[in-house]
């Protein structure tokens, strides 16, 4: 937590995502979701109207991470997202929307009814949020013009904004019931890892604002995958809960030279795109190191595990530390490392890593009190683009090859 004066008594109020209900066409045609428990719909009005009457901020989850929320449209709310998050302000936020017809609505300041749905959204992006939305796709959209909608807090003066349509029920119904698109960046103290839980947002953030929806935990849990479709060749800006192989599968001709920016040097003098890929992120108090596995790693002979055994010795001697936790994958098991350590494994496939990685960080760093985070990274393709990506970062870049 961080040490300023505690504001709110921050409530937790629980949310049953089952027992919220959207018809097939509301992501497009906005129509209002429906409820089988009463005071699941009791919190989320609750919530809805604290973003749409107030200037305070809500904690909700999301499939990919929680996420803290303040109107998109009013300045003093996208303020108090920054503060409470700590969050540098030249970060530009992500808008949530829950349909098509409240973009076109509420940012655009269009009402071209429900007949064309798609009027402000380029051609090159209807493939993928045909079928990708709702879901972890953020897309960059031009900010309208002459149109003074969305705060320019929330886009920090780029040309564009991040835009998606969550798919957790309870965000849907958080946007659609307050009518107001949501700005809304990951609900952790800024450079920590993800939240995944209620918990871990409670522990970044309790006194900094006024309420956490509580709806379970995060089925995705990496961020969504940010694209910009604007620029030719089109390009992935932050890996995430949708993969480089999907978009090219699913985003057809336009999207086969995309480009990923992780992947391109950037000189220094030059800025990158995605503004929030510079800072420090992910990273849990203890020291990060990743073992990163190189191309034939599927075999690991004897020899090998003896090597990285001798370098995690040295390491852990070098550090000087007391508690050391690691945190397996594929290839390598509890016993691998020869030391002894508090061991947790974040699962084998993709999927069960991404779900995993945030939580077992915090897990280690924040119960166990670990001062060396020992992790078995993957390869860096589907899922593990974007796994790799955080884990570098967690570990600031501090890998070893085995
Ligand atoms: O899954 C997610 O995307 C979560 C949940 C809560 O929806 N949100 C999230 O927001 O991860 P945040 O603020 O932690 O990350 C937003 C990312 C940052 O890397 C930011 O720099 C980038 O999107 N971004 C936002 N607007 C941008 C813009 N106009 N141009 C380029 N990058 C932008
Ligand atoms: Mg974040």
């Amino acid at each position: 937590m961080l040490k300023t004066s505690m504001k709110f008594a921050t409530q937790i109020l629980k949310v049953d995502p089952a027992a919220i209900h959207f018809s097939d066409t509301a992501h497009i045609d906005g129509s209002l979701p429906t409820f089988s428990c009463p005071e699941t719909e009791k919190n989320l009005l609750k919530a809805a109207s604290i973003i749409r009457d107030s200037s305070e901020t809500v904690a909700f989850p999301t499939e990919t991470v929680y996420g803290l929320g303040g109107s998109s449209l009013n300045d003093e709310s996208v303020r108090n997202i920054y503060k409470a998050k700590n969050r540098p302000s030249d970060n530009p936020l992500i808008t949530h929307i829950s349909s098509l017809s409240q973009l076109n609505r509420k940012i655009y300041s269009e009402n071209t009814g429900d007949s064309k749905p798609f009027t402000n959204i380029p051609d090159i992006y209807h493939p993928l949020i045909e079928k990708l939305w709702p879901g972890p796709l953020t897309i960059l959209l031009p900010i309208p013009k002459g149109q003074n909608t969305l705060s320019a807090l929330t886009t920090a003066n780029q040309p564009t904004f991040a835009c998606r349509i969550p798919a957790n029920p309870v965000a849907r119904a958080l946007i659609s019931l307050s009518d107001t698109p949501i700005a809304a960046p990951s609900a952790n103290a800024s450079t920590r890892p993800s939240p995944t839980t209620a918990q871990h947002v409670y522990h970044d953030l309790q006194g900094r604002i006024p309420l956490i929806l509580d709806g379970g935990k995060c089925s995705v849990g990496v961020e969504s995958t940010v694209i910009d479709g604007l620029v030719t060749p089109p390009m992935l800006l932050r890996p995430g809960g949708l993969t480089y192989e999907d978009i090219l599968r699913i985003g057809g001709d336009s999207w086969k030279d995309c480009l990923v920016e992780s992947k391109i040097s950037v000189k220094d003098n030059e800025k990158v795109k995605t503004p929030g890929m510079k800072y420090r992120h992910y990273s849990p108090k203890a020291k990060v190191i990743l073992l990163v596995p190189n191309d034939s790693a599927k075999e690991i002979s004897q020899e090998r595990i003896e090597i990285l055994r001798s370098t995690i010795a040295n390491e852990v001697q070098k550090e000087g530390s007391q508690k050391v936790a690691f945190l397996s994958s594929r290839y390598l098991t509890g016993s691998s490392l020869g030391i002894n350590c508090i061991h947790e494994s974040l699962g084998t496939s993709g999927k069960e890593i991404q779900a995993n990685l945030f939580a077992l960080l915090r897990k280690v760093d924040e119960e166990d009190n670990a001062d060396l985070i020992i992790v078995e990274g993957t390869e860096a393709n589907d899922e593990g683009l974007a796994i790799m990506n955080r884990l570098r970062k967690a570990a600031s870049n501090n890998t070893i090859e085995f």
